[in-house]
């Protein structure tokens, strides 16, 4: 298996805009808008979006390198899933069951560490002057983009800032509509509390997909960590996004001090409550140049704790293993996969600057060159029988 990591899919059925496609047998629906299908056609979907068109030579070609290797994998998966004896366990036999081993893997570009933003937990908070800050130009993040899609192979991507009005509602959808034009992809924005208008323009310039946690669901605690900001405003703008049409990737933090175990329950169900289609949570880790320096890291079993109880919780989501999750402990990434996780992203900002962009402490996969860290998620994928392939809807 080379370096590819989505798997063509044959459109079987269209019914408006909602395509049924087959992968191997299995079947996802996907949501078509930008491009002209016929049933017999090949396509990459991502995230339950159809991306691309594929020519059906090119596809055999992919289909075929895989047919063996995927029924291999899904054999594999289904034997690590039998039998479940504890909470890790049964959770992954949930995810085995419901959605397969399929596996998405995105990229993000983290295109600016500059946050007007003051909260306690993070990094690159506005008071933490001892950050280098960065902003890349619409230029430099387009090229990032076209070099993930087109050299990489990503089929989505996240575009990830502080909260940095630096670029304007008019930079943002120009930057979009320009990787759009490069790239066939799925894009995500993930800017922070931008105004509903402002995500209204990005989504009418070609984002689909909107990633906003809401940090934790305990007002008392969100009021401590986020100075001068309320959860309720947060949620509803969460259910904006979803209401605009976004994929939402909604979550929290996992051991924040003073979160109980009652918290990690409500965030779970928030996440849940909010139309989230992709949890995305990972565990806390103090940053030194913050207020929470000196802050305990949570276990690595509370974090897997609750990727288990969101999965049993809601069994068709797609939760992602964060890279949070890969810091805390080198083995992150497998036991959380093994947890009930089946999402994956990976770091496609150019070197120069993702170091710069410290949320937290020795993020894992710094400093490695992006092809190493391809591959070895790629070989972590096939160890345990999952297989790059769209989730669907
Ligand atoms: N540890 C782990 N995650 C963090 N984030 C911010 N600071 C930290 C930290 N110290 C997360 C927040 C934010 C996302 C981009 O990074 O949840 O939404």
């Amino acid at each position: 298996m080379d370096m590819c990591y989505a798997i063509p899919g044959k459109v079987l059925d269209i019914k408006d805009k909602i395509v049924t496609v087959d992968y191997f047998g299995e079947r996802k629906r996907a949501r078509n808008e930008f491009h002209d299908l016929a049933p017999g056609d090949y396509i990459y979907a991502q995230g339950g979006f159809v991306i691309e068109k594929v020519l059906p030579d090119k596809a055999l070609g992919v289909l075929e390198s895989w047919q063996e290797v995927f029924s291999n994998l899904r054999e594999a998966d289904l034997r690590l899933a039998e039998r479940p004896k504890n909470m890790y366990e049964i959770a992954n036999s949930v995810r085995q069951r419901n959605t397969g081993n399929a596996c998405c893997v995105h990229g993000i570009v983290e295109f600016s560490n500059h946050c007007v933003q003051d909260c306690l937990y993070c990094g690159i908070r506005k008071s933490n002057s001892s950050v280098k800050r960065y902003r890349m130009s619409a230029d430099e993040i387009v090229s990032a983009c076209d070099y993930a899609v087109n050299e990489l192979n990503f089929k989505a991507l996240v575009l990830q800032s502080g909260e940095d009005p630096y670029y304007t509602g008019e930079m943002l959808c120009d930057i979009i509509r320009k990787v759009r034009q490069v790239c066939a992809t799925l894009l995500v924005v993930s800017v922070g509390e931008r105004g509903v208008e402002l995500y209204k323009r990005l989504y009418e310039a070609g984002s689909r997909g909107a990633l906003l946690r809401f940090e934790t669901a305990n007002p008392g605690l969100y009021g401590k960590y986020r100075p001068g900001k309320i959860l309720e405003d947060r949620k509803r703008l969460i259910k904006s996004l979803k209401e605009l049409g976004y994929l939402v990737m909604t979550g929290f933090l996992v051991g924040l001090p003073g979160q109980t175990d009652e918290d990690i329950i409500n965030d779970i169900d928030l996440t849940g409550k909010l139309g989230g289609e992709i949890f995305s949570f990972g565990p806390f880790l103090p940053h030194p140049g913050t207020p929470l320096n000196g802050a305990a890291r949570p276990k690595l079993e509370r974090a897997l704790e609750t990727i288990a109880r969101a999965r049993i919780s809601y069994p068709d989501s797609k939760i992602l293993v964060t890279s949070a999750l890969e810091t805390l402990d080198k083995d992150g990434a497998r036991r959380g996969l093994l947890a009930g996780a089946n999402s994956l992203m990976i770091n496609v900002t150019p070197d120069r600057y993702q170091r710069l962009y410290e949320i937290y402490p020795g993020r894992a996969g710094t400093g490695i060159m992006v092809s190493k860290r391809i591959e070895s998620a790629v070989a972590l994928l096939k160890s345990l029988g999952r297989a790059p392939s769209d989730l669907g809807l």
